[in-house]
């Protein structure tokens, strides 16, 4: 049992630390988000374990936002927790003029797991910056300038990843961007070819997550694969949220049974413990981009000894704990149960789809978001918004979730779904 008192931060009261915390982020952090978290009555999160995370009142919520796709493993798992600990008393971060064993060690074990004849990675910290390099890599090995991504996609925030997703909000204040970054359509191969003739690369994701969990049709991989050999572009696989396990495949492309060029990861690459990113590419194309200077990309704590002790471990969790199988069976129980209720309440819920523990609840109209989210909130679970879709709930839970947990959850939409049918009605 955990001492309530304990997880205050030094604060008082409970209601002390909210305003705390309100307050530094209104004054120093991002006063419009504070301000909008504090309208939807956002609780502070003060502690976390498996599914779990308790707020300031001592209140626990199963989390089924699962950090936008970071906690595969849940929250602080034990083997990756023990390994990050034990690293921390003999190096932390790189001294970066010395060999590094935990970076030959990571990179090698993701090399094992990676689909086919991928080898060859660079360690950096999050999802964006593992685009960032995957870019440079195809500009670099080509010797072509255009990336095309896809409409709707999210690759992240920096300037060349948010050039090839496909949010005008995001863009707008921010551009020109990135010279010749096109969009296509997401899961449409007709044409491609063409668009690809004298690109360096496509970037797509093989489940479509912030755009509102789209799963494309069978064989729009391979699809795109070919298309990508015809043309001499690089086919780029951002698996950054659907990777390692999440949709119920090691990685998400072999649903379709293909190989990329190069692969993104980051989220659960962490083991959610320490942020890590990664960008993995066949070794003749990855010496053809950088074998000509060995710093031609760099990164100052990218591949650092906690992060790598944080990612081995976490590759660890995944194989040794079934993981993937159990995202598989986990996700069609919640896929289903989130069926049921499309189908009970049509009005509500337009759709429910997705591939293993990547589930979107699309509704029929934002107008209801308003109710769901909060009132599964007051049950004790967490979701979120896609970030592209603000009409899907995306419901992303750690694959360590058990059978009960889901039925939980899904109690909890349900009732969700009902209040705002019971509010709003027929919109
Ligand atoms: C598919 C995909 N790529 C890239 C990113 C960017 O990752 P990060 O936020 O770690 O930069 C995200 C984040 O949600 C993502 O879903």
């Amino acid at each position: 049992m955990i001492d309530q008192r304990e997880d205050l931060y030094g604060a008082a009261t409970p209601q002390e630390l909210a305003a705390e915390v309100y307050e530094n982020y209104k004054e120093f952090v991002n006063p419009p988000l504070a301000r909008v978290m504090k309208l939807s009555g956002s609780p502070v999160e003060v502690r976390a374990s498996g599914c779990t995370i308790w707020d300031h009142t001592g209140k626990p919520y199963l989390d089924f936002a699962g950090g936008y796709g970071v906690f595969t493993l849940g929250y602080s798992h034990p083997h990756v927790v023990a390994a990050v600990h034990d690293q921390l008393d003999r190096i932390a971060l790189s001294g970066k003029t010395m060999f590094n064993v935990l970076l030959g060690r990571a990179a090698r074990r993701l090399a094992e797991l990676a689909p086919g004849d991928l080898q060859v990675s660079f360690w950096c910290n999050s999802g964006t910056e593992a685009i960032e390099g995957a870019i440079k890599l195809a500009r670099a090995a080509t010797g072509r300038a255009t990336i095309v991504g896809t409409e709707d996609a999210f690759h992240g925030k920096t300037l060349g990843a948010l050039s090839v997703s496909g949010r005008e909000t995001f863009q707008t204040p921010f551009r020109p961007l990135l010279a010749d970054s096109v969009c296509v359509p997401y899961g449409q191969t007709e044409g491609l070819e063409n668009i690809l003739r004298d690109a360096a690369a496509l970037v797509v994701e093989p489940v479509q997550g912030e755009g509102g969990v789209h799963v494309p049709p069978p064989e729009y991989l391979t699809a795109v694969r070919a298309a990508c050999d015809a043309t001499g572009a690089l086919f780029i696989a951002d698996e950054v949220q659907t990777g390692l396990g999440r949709c119920g495949y090691r990685f998400a492309c072999e649903r379709d049974g293909v190989v990329p060029d190069v692969m993104t990861l980051a989220k659960g690459l962490s083991g959610g413990v320490v942020p890590v990113g990664a960008f993995i590419a066949r070794a003749q194309l990855w010496n053809r981009a950088f074998g000509r200077a060995p710093l031609l990309h760099t990164s100052t704590f990218g591949g650092n000894e906690l992060a790598c002790a944080a990612a081995l471990a976490a590759m660890d969790v995944l194989e040794n704990e079934g993981l993937v199988q159990a995202a598989r069976d986990r996700g069609e129980q919640l896929l289903r149960g989130a069926q049921t209720i499309a189908a009970q309440y049509p009005a509500v819920v337009r759709e429910a789809r997705g591939l293993g523990l990547l589930v979107g609840v699309e509704l029929t109209s934002e107008g209801y978001g308003g109710w769901v989210i909060p009132e599964m909130l007051k049950h004790g679970v967490t979701a979120a918004w896609t970030l592209n879709a603000q009409r899907v709930i995306r419901l992303e839970p750690p694959l360590i979730v058990s059978a009960q947990q889901v039925d939980r959850a899904l109690d909890a939409l349900r009732a969700g779904v009902a209040t705002a049918f019971e509010k709003l009605g027929t919109l």
